[in-house]
């Protein structure tokens, strides 16, 4: 760790991470496994998920509205644990955070064309996600021959929401999606969502049974950790070691059943972990928000 530039107080800052639903936990729980010292605060914008059917300019807005929420919590690092918004907004996020923003789409194109071994890679994501071009230009940005197959897969967000993670309806959605893949000869492919690595046994089972060669699946959760790490390190913003990290949760909606839904994200129980509800639709240029719930 460079601790040239390490002051406690400045280190101990939490980490701020969002995503549009509860998907983005997914790189929580990557985050906490490679740096359980570091204090996270992670918010869910749960009031207006799914981010990944509107437009651009919708998701950017929504977008700075969750980072400057995190900025109440004094974070030192904004990670976007969303595909869909490190796509559309990563670029007015930078712009407007005095803090540094990390997006999970290169890590997860990386790790991507690492997993390939003819070059033919696959990359499923929210409809948004996949109009902006973001993983077909950051795959080819590795390497300009890599063959790009993409496809939409709208329907498997509320698929994961619901918990509907295994049987005949995700079965079915995720041969409808990957079969225009599998025909391109694909031999890896990207979840390029934060919500499809909790339907991987299905994806994995539909590979291996459709698919001519072994297709390496992998997503940007362990990727991105490994790149905040670096960042963290080379910035001096990093935490001490030996220190015991906590996470916080924040959410936009009710957080009725979220226990069950975030301890399947995380894949682990949620207590002790502070689940709050806050508001952050008007914006705190027009009205500071006020906490609803207090903490568990
Ligand atoms: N978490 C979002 C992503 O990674 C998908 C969910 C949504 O559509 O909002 O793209």
């Amino acid at each position: 760790m460079n601790s040239r530039n390490e002051s406690p107080s400045r280190n101990d800052r939490p980490i701020g991470l969002f995503d549009s639903g509860l998907g983005g936990l997914t790189v929580v729980k990557a985050v906490r496994a490679a740096m359980p010292n570091e204090n996270l605060v992670f918010l869910g914008d749960t009031a207006r998920v799914p981010y990944g059917t509107r437009s651009s300019d919708t998701v950017i807005r929504y977008a700075l509205a969750c980072a400057e929420r995190l900025m109440d919590y004094d974070v030192k690092f904004v990670v976007v644990a969303c595909n869909t918004v490190s796509a559309a907004a990563l670029p007015a996020l930078r712009r407007a955070l005095p803090v540094p923003v990390l997006g999970v789409i290169e890590a997860g194109a990386r790790s991507g064309w690492a997993a390939s071994t003819r070059g033919r890679v696959g990359v499923i994501a929210t409809q948004s996600t996949v109009a902006s071009g973001a993983y077909q230009r950051a795959l080819t940005a590795l390497d300009a021959r890599a063959h790009v197959a993409v496809n939409p897969a709208p329907l498997l967000v509320p698929l994961v929401e619901e918990g509907w993670l295994d049987g005949p309806v995700p079965r079915l959605a995720v041969e409808r999606y990957l079969q225009p893949l599998i025909d391109q000869g694909i031999d890896s492919l990207v979840l390029g969502c934060t919500h499809y690595p909790l339907l991987r046994s299905v994806i994995e089972g539909v590979l291996a049974e459709r698919a001519a060669q072994r297709v390496a699946v992998v997503d940007g959760a362990a990727a991105t950790s490994d790149e905040l790490r670096l960042h963290l390190e080379d910035s001096g913003l990093a935490r001490r070691p030996e220190a015991q990290g906590a996470l916080r949760i924040l959410v936009t909606d009710l957080p009725t059943a979220f226990a069950n839904a975030a301890a399947r994200f995380l894949e682990a129980p949620l207590e002790g972990v502070p689940v709050e509800q806050i508001d952050i639709t008007v914006g705190r240029h027009l009205q500071q928000p006020e906490l609803v719930v207090a903490p568990a």
